[in-house]
Parts: structure tokens; C-alpha cells; sequence
């Protein structure tokens, strides 16, 4: 994926109310961005269905909500008051901060004299008066887990999830939504006996990537990388990513690392409470390990946007003449912001194809009505945000009771009766996963 294809995705993102830089009436805030209509509806449609894949339709997995602020001795047991760190390196001159890893070497750009420090330990959670903003969801579901075992009556193996916002410092931010400093996590501890926790650990690596594709994601833009000892975080004994073939390269976009029994040893012995688990089959009281799918809301939300989106030179069926390229975004309907658009062919007929709207909306919501501009620059507007199918109603529609559908991706044409409308759409919404 071209380097310059970022630049679209922003410019389009922006214009068409996804994705837009937060505060910016101000001048902006760095690494924060806030979404539009489109944009939250699409981060939405993401969220529910990782919720229903991991928690709804699962009998082993319940979810949990932990608060964002945590007692500050929380972030000392969890290791992270010492090893939530990156390294930072300073240019003497012009003050400017890099990550280490993302500068290596090289100088700062501003020129040969300008000398950077050596490298120091930064550590990039947020603190707040008494604690700090948690930089994971993590240890709500370590400090939660002996109260949700026993209220959920749950057995080994079994998961908590939860997702939510998450909060870090980064020295950098870097690629647009890929490195913020406010952004959801989703993930999951998924809580096994000891021994058995390498065998969890491919399979949830198999569950996460075809989570994933599930999202019509393609699979030749995803690859695994696997963590080198020394790389892992201060609690993994193995983590493996699963990378994303951004504008900017392959990067990382979820992970799978195995916690051992690193968390709930260290809450154990830091509050002074028995987190063990009583193995009723084999009557033994052991600390279960933790193997951890993970994933960021937005790095997922950024590559949907990046597999979906194409630029055309012109597709649209119209007249006029189009003299910029036509944008694309060929999203899978349960991701789609809209998932139909009704059209009156004139403003005449705006009475009777509202009627039709009012009907879908009321089963749908994601309905949207447009009634201004030629129906080519309206299937335009509808492409650019990616909805499924355009529906037009038109002189004959009158005389014959059908409408005109169009589909988003083929561009074909059906006349469909209205009294079978919903069910068609409804097969077609339905069937429409790309996996
Ligand atoms: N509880 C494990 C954990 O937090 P992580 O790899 O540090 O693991 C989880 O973060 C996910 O959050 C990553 O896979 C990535 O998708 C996302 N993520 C991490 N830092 C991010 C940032 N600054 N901006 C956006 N997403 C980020």
C-alpha cells in the first residue's frame, strides 16, 4: 500500500465526518483525534461485533467493566510504575524528543549539528493526581478476577473481557490513528490451568487472526511476528503480533502474549488477598496462567479503513463530467455506517420514497435519505462513505411498485418490488460478509 494513499485516507477521512484531528478549533492536541458521525458508527459496528464473537456467543468468556482510574498501588504490583517504559533520546538543540527505537541511529532532522542525548528511561503512563490513567484494561479483570470467578460460577479455562479507553504518554505520536495517546483497547485474560498454557496460546492466535478476516480484512495485507525474548514486555514469557500491511508498512495491529501467572502473583502478594483458584476435579489450589488476546480499536478500525478503501479515475454512472478521482470504501455491510440510502428521483416524488425509508429505518436505524443532487453525484456521496445499496424511486415505481437498487461494489442495477424490499435487502445485508 502506497505511502501517499495515508495522505487520501486522512484528507477523505476529515471531509467526510470519520476521522477528524481533536480540538482543532484550537489548533489541536497532539496524538488525539475524535470521531464523526461515520466514524463512531463505523468504531461501533466494530466493537459489537468483537462483543458478540468473544463474549455473546461464547459460554467460557463474560465480560467486565473496570474503571479507567485504579488504586496507584495497582500500577506498582503490576510492574508498570517501573517497566511501563520506552527510551527517549533528546536533541541538545532544538529540544525535540524521539523514541529510541523509532530514531536508531539517525540524527535529529533538523541538521548534523544538532547532537541527541543519550538514551533515558521515560515512562509514558499518564499521571494523574494520586495514580495514573491506566495505559491497559488489563488489571481490572487481575484485581477483579477471584470476585468474577465466583459470581460468574465459572470453571478453568475461562476468559474476562473488556474493552475501553486506555491512556499513554507516547514520546511520539506516529501515523495518524496507528500511535495516539487516547484510544480502546479490547481484550481478553483468558485464565488456564499451568501447563496447558502454550496449547491456549495458538489457539486464541488462531481465533484473533480470524477475528480479523472476519472483518473482511485481507489476508495477504496480515503476517505474525513473533517477540524475540529480549523485546517482550516486563510480565510475557512469549507474545506474538499480528501485523497489519498499513500505507506506512507492516506494523503491529493485535497480539497474543502469554502473562503466566505474572499479574495475579504480583496482586497477591502486594494486597495480601488469596487470588488462587481451588481445582475442585484434582482438589488442588493453584494460580492459573494468562493468556492474553489483545487488540487496539483504532489500529483495527484504521486498517478496515485501509483494506476497504479504493480510488477510481470514474465508475460512477453519470452525465457530468467528473474531473477528480472517485473514493470507494468497500466496507463489509455489518461494518458499514449506512447500510441503505433511499432516493427520490425528484423532489416530486419525495413523499412516496420516504415512505420507503421510514419502513427500512424502523428496521434498520442506519438508513440514510438523500433528495438533492443528479442520482449520479448521490451514489457518489454513498460510495465515499461505503453503504451496501442504493435504493431509487421513480416515475414507474409509481405505475409497477418497484424501485431501483443499486449495488455498491458491482455497480449492477435490479428492479426489485417494493412489498419484497426488506427481504431482499435483508438476504443481501446478511450475506455480504467478505471472509
Ligand atoms: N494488555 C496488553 C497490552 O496493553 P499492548 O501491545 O501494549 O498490550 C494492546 O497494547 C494494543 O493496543 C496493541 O496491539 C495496539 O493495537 C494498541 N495500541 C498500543 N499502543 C497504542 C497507541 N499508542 N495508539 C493506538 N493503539 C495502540
Amino acid at each position: 500500500m502506497a505511502e501517499n494513499t495515508l495522505e487520501s485516507i486522512v484528507s477523505w477521512a476529515k471531509r467526510r465526518g470519520f476521522i477528524m484531528p481533536g480540538s482543532e478549533i484550537y489548533g489541536g492536541l497532539g496524538g488525539i483525534y475524535d470521531l464523526g458521525p461515520y466514524g463512531v458508527a463505523l468504531k461501533n459496528n466494530i466493537k459489537s461485533l468483537w462483543w458478540k464473537t468473544f463474549v455473546e456467543n461464547r459460554d467460557d468468556v463474560v465480560g467486565m467493566e473496570s474503571a479507567i482510574l485504579m488504586n496507584h498501588q495497582v500500577w506498582q504490583a503490576s510492574g508498570h510504575e517501573t517497566g511501563f517504559i520506552d527510551e527517549l533520546v533528546e536533541c541538545k538543540k532544538c529540544h525535540r524528543r524521539f523514541k529510541a527505537d523509532d530514531i536508531g541511529d539517525a540524527k535529529c532532522q533538523r541538521g548534523g549539528d544538532h547532537k541527541l542525548t543519550p538514551p533515558k528511561a521515560f515512562n509514558t503512563m499518564f499521571k494523574v493526581k494520586d495514580t495514573y490513567l491506566r495505559p491497559e484494561t488489563a488489571q481490572g479483570m487481575f484485581t477483579d478476577f477471584k470476585q468474577i470467578l465466583e459470581t460468574s460460577r465459572q470453571k478453568l479455562p475461562f476468559g474476562i473481557a473488556q474493552m475501553g479507553k486506555c491512556f499513554r504518554n507516547e514520546i511520539n505520536t506516529k501515523d495518524y490513528l496507528f500511535r495516539v495517546r487516547e484510544f480502546e483497547i479490547a481484550e481478553i485474560e483468558y485464565f488456564v490451568k499451568p501447563g496447558e498454557d502454550d496449547k491456549f496460546f495458538e489457539d486464541w492466535l488462531k481465533q484473533w487472526e480470524d477475528f480479523v478476516l472476519s472483518l473482511g480484512i485481507k489476508k495477504e495485507n496480515l503476517k505474525l511476528y513473533q517477540h524475540p525474548k529480549e523485546g517482550l514486555s516486563h510480565y510475557s514469557k512469549g507474545t506474538t503480533d499480528l501485523q497489519y500491511n498499513f500505507p506506512f508498512g507492516f506494523k503491529e495491529l493485535a497480539g497474543v502474549a502469554n502473562r503466566t501467572d505474572f499479574d495475579l502473583k504480583s496482586h497477591q502478594e502486594a494486597s495480601g488477598k488469596d487470588l488462587n483458584y481451588f481445582d475442585q476435579e484434582t482438589n488442588e489450589k493453584y494460580l492459573p496462567f494468562v493468556i492474553e488476546p489483545t487488540l487496539g480499536v483504532e489500529r483495527l478500525m484504521l486498517a478496515v479503513i485501509c483494506d476497504a478503501f479504493q480510488q477510481v479515475d470514474s465508475r460512477t454512472e453519470t452525465t457530468e463530467a467528473v474531473t477528480e478521482k472517485e473514493i470507494v470504501l468497500h466496507f463489509n455491510s455489518n461494518l458499514a455506517p449506512v447500510k441503505v440510502a433511499v432516493f427520490p428521483l425528484v423532489k416530486k416524488l419525495s413523499e412516496d420514497a420516504k415512505k420507503i425509508y421510514d419502513d427500512l429505518k424502523s428496521c434498520w436505524g442506519a438508513i440514510e435519505f438523500d433528495e438533492s443532487g443528479s442520482i449520479g453525484r448521490r451514489y457518489r456521496r454513498q460510495d465515499e462513505i461505503g453503504t451496501p445499496f442504493c435504493v431509487t424511486f421513480d416515475f414507474d415505481s409509481l405505475d409497477d411498485k418497484k424501485v431501483t437498487v443499486r449495488n455498491r461494489d458491482t455497480m449492477k442495477q435490479e428492479r426489485i418490488e417494493i412489498s419484497e424490499l426488506k427481504n431482499y435487502l435483508f438476504e443481501k445485508l446478511n450475506s455480504w460478509m467478505k471472509v
